[in-house]
Formats: C-alpha cells, structure tokens, sequence
C-alpha cells in the first residue's frame, strides 16, 4: 500500500479526501494538538481490526473515540454524569479523554471488550474539520508501532506507518506533545488512568478528589491489571535501556554528569546540555518549562534510535503540573528504572587567593555543610598514570618527572605562551574534574563546591547558589605573605595573575567582601550569609 501524505493547508480538498478514507473504512493518519493518531471509522469493527494490525497492538487494549463535542456524549455513551459536562465546558477541546459507559453502538472491538469506552475532543483545527466532515467518531490510538515513542509530527508517524495505512495529513508539530490525560468518570472519586495534557491539578479543580492509578507511578507485576490497559505494556521505549533520575534539576544533573561516559545518551534540562558535550545529547526544554519538556520529551527518545548509544540518561521533572505526565513517559520507557539524586542545596565558592575563602568554608562546615575540595581532587587526579594525566601526555608530551610530579615548568612552557594550548588544557581538566566532584556531592544534603574556577570549569552551573569571596588587594597581599612566608613582590605578582574582582561580581550570584579586622570576624559574616542562602534555598528546591 502507498501512504499518501496530505497537506491541508496547500489543498483544502485533502480534509474532504481523508474523510472519504475514513468513511469507508479505511486508516489515516490524524495530527492533534497531542500526538498524531492513527483513525479509522470507530464504528465499524472491521475497520478498527486493521489498527491494531498496523500498530502491532495488543487486542485487549482499548481505542479512544474522537468526537466533535460534548453533544455526541449522548450518541456513544450511557449514564453520563454532569462531571463530563463540566469537564467538557472547561476542557474541551483539549487533551482530555472521560472514560464512560459505552453503549450499543460502539463495537467491543473498538472497546477492546470494555464496557466503557474513552471519549476525546481534540483541539486541532484540521482533525475537527476530518471528524465534521466524516460525521463519525474517529477511533485513533497515538500513530507510533506499538511499544515505541508516540508521533509528534507527520514525519514520525511516517517512519512507523509508511506502507501500512492509506494516508498521513500533516497539521504541523503537536503543540502539546503528550498525549491526552485519561480520568475515568464510571467510579468514585474519579480516578485518573493516565497523566497527560492536562494537568492533575486541572482536573482537580473541577473535581474535587481525584484518585491516581497505581500504574501512573510504579511498574504493573505480571498478574495486575490496570484500570487503563494500555499501562501495563512497555512503551515509548528507545532501544538503548534508559535510567531516569529525579530530584531537584542541578541534582539530577550532577547524577548524570557522575555517571555518563562519553557516547552515552543524555536528555538534560536546557540550562545543563553543555557539561555533556563529551555525550550525545537531546534537550527536554528548560527546567521550569514543563510545556516545552512535553513538546520535547517523545522527540527526544525518539532521536537516540538514529544512533550507536548504549545507555540514556535522563533528567525527570518534578510531577507538579504537566511534569507527571513527561516523567510518567520517561519513567514508562525506563521501564521505570528510576535514581533519586535528591533536593538538597549546592553551593559553590570561589574567590582569588588570600581573600579568605578557608575561613568562609569553616563556617559552612559549622552549619553542617559538606565541603569538596575541587583543588585537593585536581591534584589526585594529576599523576601520569591516571586518565587525566594520560590526557594531558597524549595532548602535550611527556611533562612529568620520574617521580612522577607535574613538571609546572614544561607544561607552563606550553601553555602559557599559547592561549589555544592553554584552553585545551583546562578543557582536559574540566572534563575530569567535573564527574569527580559531582559525585562527591551525591548523597550530602549540604554540600559546597570549593573551586578556584568554579564559573569557568561548568561546576557553577550545578550549584544553586555561587558565592566569590573578595578582599581589597593590600590586605590580600599581606594575608599570602604572612600565610605563605614569600616576600611582596611575589605575593603581589600572584594577586595580580589573578582573575579581577569585576569577573566574580559579573558571574556569581553572591559576593562576601572580607573586610574584617579579624578572621573570627569574617567567619561570624560568612555564617549569617551562608544562614540566610540555606534557608532560601532549602524553602525553594
Ligand atoms: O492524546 C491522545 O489520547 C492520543 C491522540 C491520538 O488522541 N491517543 C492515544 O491513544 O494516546 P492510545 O490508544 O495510544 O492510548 C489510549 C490509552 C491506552 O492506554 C488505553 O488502554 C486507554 O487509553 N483506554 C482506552 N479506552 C479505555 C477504557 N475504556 N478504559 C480504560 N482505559 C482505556
Ligand atoms: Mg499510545
């Protein structure tokens, strides 16, 4: 069979044609403003039988009816209770589907031998203008071969359909991206069977109680049934086994930059894609935008099977608002293989030398606070024999001595001349340091990242919080002369090779001036700061 693809907007007639499809019982491929479907007439048994061959579906799991409005409830269904009259005054057209008594009419093919059938309006204006001109209930699962991620636009239902079905209409991208949000109105409270488009919180408001189904948060065992069938099957999975970690997004993300190697697959929040250009990345959208993420999230598992990746990693949102339903399809092609990286603050502190950073770190151990220092894991993971020390060889010879310390001389040679060389370099040593420290974090509620370049080496964008330590140059100078026991000149010198106090008011969030006549002084200043960011934070994550 040859799939035809029509285009609406270039030729009003296709609407027409896609209808004729239908009516006689044939498949077409619908957009919505959730996923494509895949429709055929849902009153005629016969037609139906062909979905679930073309999708490769499990007979027993049911198909829900597209209908024009609320007014065809009457039509296909018994019993209906104003709850749907007023879901669908507020809802509808939208990514709703009322599971309600079916009648007569509907066949149990469509029903998958349900009593009850699931009844969608959807808001997109060319399948409206298909069921009108059809005058049918559009029977339309989502348009993927079962097991795989849901269509979200024509091209994607192509890659699955071409050759099974008689045509695909192409409305554009979905505008939401996930599909409908079920509820099911035959028992009380009204539970919810599947999260979707529409918000829980949504269906609260008109609702009042609402249940959630077991299988919208945990894996179904062998022997259980859920209310919507359709949620025991493996779905949306990618061929690459997938771990979804949630928790707060810089938690989440300082997981996976821990564990992911380089090749391996990574759907990040927006903010974090550049500490995994060492992976094949697919972005969910930015981590408070739960309306991009849906967009996002079938694309993106979608998009690993194009390539070699043997594992995904995945950043879960929380399950306010549409973040249940994107982390209930990450967590479903999971196979609900799922990490909690926690909620905890992080911070980080940086600041040039002599400015008083180990007294700022004092204070912050006192509150409880876990403390990594970047500088002390750098200069473990610098030997010849290690992965970064071999890095730094393969990129700039042979530059440490027999007993093998760094020769600072030789690679400072190298480097310091050549500001390319320079950058490779520390590209070599952020990209070692980076998994090391963020590992350190996981498992400390408190933790502060102790890093001289913190902004500058990607660690600042785990930290919620970046916090420069600054003092007046004199009394830096002083504090490394005393500190160190080297004369001024040298103290001077390694003050100015340092970055400016301009570069840390830009680029960090907060900053402690130390400007105190006494150390004791300034850690009582570092503690109030420190008191007042965990509190702000720990009420926000
Ligand atoms: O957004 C959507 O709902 C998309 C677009 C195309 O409208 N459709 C869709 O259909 O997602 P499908 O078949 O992929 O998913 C429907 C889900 C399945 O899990 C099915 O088991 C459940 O709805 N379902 C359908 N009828 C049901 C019923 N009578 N009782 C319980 N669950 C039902
Ligand atoms: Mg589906």
């Amino acid at each position: 069979m040859h799939t035809r693809i029509f285009h609406p907007e270039k030729d009003q007639n296709t609407i027409e044609e896609a209808a004729a499809i239908l009516r006689r019982g044939g498949l077409v491929g619908i957009p919505t403003e959730t996923v494509y479907g895949l429709g055929s007439d849902g009153l005629n048994a016969q037609a139906v039988r062909q979905i679930f061959e073309a999708k490769g579906r499990p007979q027993d799991n049911p198909l829900i009816l597209h209908v024009a409005d609320a007014a065809w409830l009457e039509r296909y269904c018994l019993d209906v209770p104003p709850q749907a009259y007023a879901l669908a005054r507020r809802f509808w057209p939208g990514p709703l589907t009322m599971i309600l008594r079916r009648r007569e009419i509907v066949p149990l093919q469509t029903t998958g031998g349900l009593e009850t059938v699931g009844m969608r309006c959807p808001d997109h204006p060319v399948t409206r203008a298909i069921i009108a001109a059809a005058d049918l209930p559009i029977a339309a699962p989502s348009g993927n071969t079962s097991g795989r991620p849901s269509p979200t636009t024509a091209g994607h239902m192509l890659e699955d359909m071409d050759g099974r079905i008689d045509a695909i209409v192409d409305g554009g991208s979905c505008s939401v991206g996930v599909e409908s949000t079920i509820i099911d109105l035959t028992v009380q409270p009204p539970r919810l069977l599947r999260p979707g488009g529409l918000p829980l919180e949504a269906l609260e408001e008109v609702l009042g109680e609402v249940a959630v189904d077991d299988a919208v948060r945990r894996q179904m065992s062998p022997g259980e049934h859920p209310r919507a069938p359709g949620m025991k099957y493996r779905h949306y999975a990618p061929h690459a086994p997938v771990t979804v970690v949630t928790g707060s997004p810089r938690r989440s993300a300082a997981w996976v930059v821990s564990r992911a190697a380089a090749g391996d697959g990574v759907i990040c929040f927006d903010e974090f894609a550049p500490l995994f250009s060492h992976c094949v990345v697919h972005k969910l959208g930015p981590a408070a935008d739960k309306a991009a993420q849906a967009r996002h999230v079938f694309d993106a598992l979608r998009a690993f099977d194009a390539t070699e990746v043997s594992h995904i990693y995945a950043q879960c949102p929380s399950e306010e608002g549409l973040g249940l339903a994107v982390g209930n399809r990450l967590k479903k092609a999971a196979g609900f293989h799922v990490e909690d990286a926690g909620c905890g603050p992080v911070f980080g502190l940086t600041g040039g030398t002599g400015a008083g950073k180990t007294s700022a770190l004092q204070a912050f151990q006192d509150l409880g606070g876990y403390v990594v220092d970047c500088d002390a894991l750098y200069h473990g993971l610098l030997r010849p024999d290690t992965p970064m020390g071999t890095a730094i060889r393969e990129a700039f010879g042979e530059v440490f001595l027999p007993d093998g310390t760094l020769d600072r001389q030789k690679l400072g040679n190298r480097v310091f001349s050549d500001a390319l060389a320079l950058e490779r370099l520390n590209a070599i040593i952020y990209a070692h340091l980076l998994p090391k420290a963020a590992e350190c974090i996981c498992g400390h509620d408190l933790a502060c990242l102790d890093a001289i370049n913190l902004m500058e080496s990607g660690l600042g964008l785990l930290c919620s919080r970046t916090v420069a330590v600054l003092a007046p140059k004199e009394q830096r100078v002083r504090r490394i002369m005393a500190r160190d026991g080297i004369g001024e000149a040298y103290a001077r010198l390694r003050v100015e090779a340092q970055k400016p106090d301009d570069f840390y008011r830009t680029h960090c969030t907060d900053v402690l001036e130390n400007t105190a006549q006494r150390p004791e002084e300034f850690r009582q200043q570092a503690a109030e700061l420190f008191r007042r960011l965990i509190e702000e934070e720990t009420n926000h994550e």
